[in-house]
């Protein structure tokens, strides 16, 4: 699949069929993940691969909006240093993207989960304190197709030149 594809073509998923993504495969995700640019090529990531069941449970009941976690073959956390990057969340998360346009090119979903509590979050996965977790990555084969959710116009959000100056009606 071209990039261009992967990009428009992508939903998030949050609903996974129960065949399994193997490690090798993670593992390419992750690789692909740490292609990303960072802050001074800080690269202040890092990837908890979760598979336990129950492990996948506490987690879920951490994140509202995330309970579909359970579903999902497995799940990768992403862990970032805030004394590594300043920008340690921006770098993560043009990571988590990289692996979620990999993932999709691969015929695999994800969904980024950003609501939860963290601290109990961190706890469970045993993450030093000073590390911020960014997210939980479930990762699996879809189990639905999603709608393109709506993107705003192109004209609502590009200016020319100076900030609120709308492009004419020809540009481009
Ligand atoms: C920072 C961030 C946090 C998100 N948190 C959640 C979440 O907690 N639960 C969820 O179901 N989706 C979450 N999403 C997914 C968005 O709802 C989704 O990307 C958006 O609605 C656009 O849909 P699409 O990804 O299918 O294009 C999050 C996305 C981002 C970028």
């Amino acid at each position: 699949m071209q990039v261009e594809e992967a990009i428009y073509s992508r939903r998030s998923i949050r609903r996974y069929s129960p065949r399994d993504v193997p490690d090798e495969l993670v593992l390419k995700l992750i690789d692909a993940a740490r292609q990303a640019p960072s802050s001074k090529n800080s690269q202040p990531w890092e990837f908890i691969i979760v598979r336990d069941q129950e492990v996948k449970e506490k987690l879920a009941q951490l994140a509202p909006y995330g309970r579909f976690i359970t579903q999902a073959p497995v799940v990768v956390a992403v862990v970032t240093d805030p004394e590594k990057s300043r920008f340690h969340m921006v770098d993560g998360a043009l990571a988590v993207h990289n692996l979620t346009l990999a993932a999709w090119a691969l015929g695999l979903g994800t969904c980024w989960i950003g609501t939860m509590d963290r601290e109990k979050a961190k706890e469970i996965l045993e993450i030093p304190e000073g590390k911020h977790l960014l997210t939980v990555l479930p990762i699996g084969y879809p189990a639905e197709r999603p709608q393109l959710r709506p993107r705003r116009p192109l004209e609502q959000i590009t200016y020319l030149e100076k900030y609120g100056r709308k492009l004419p009606e020809h540009h481009g």
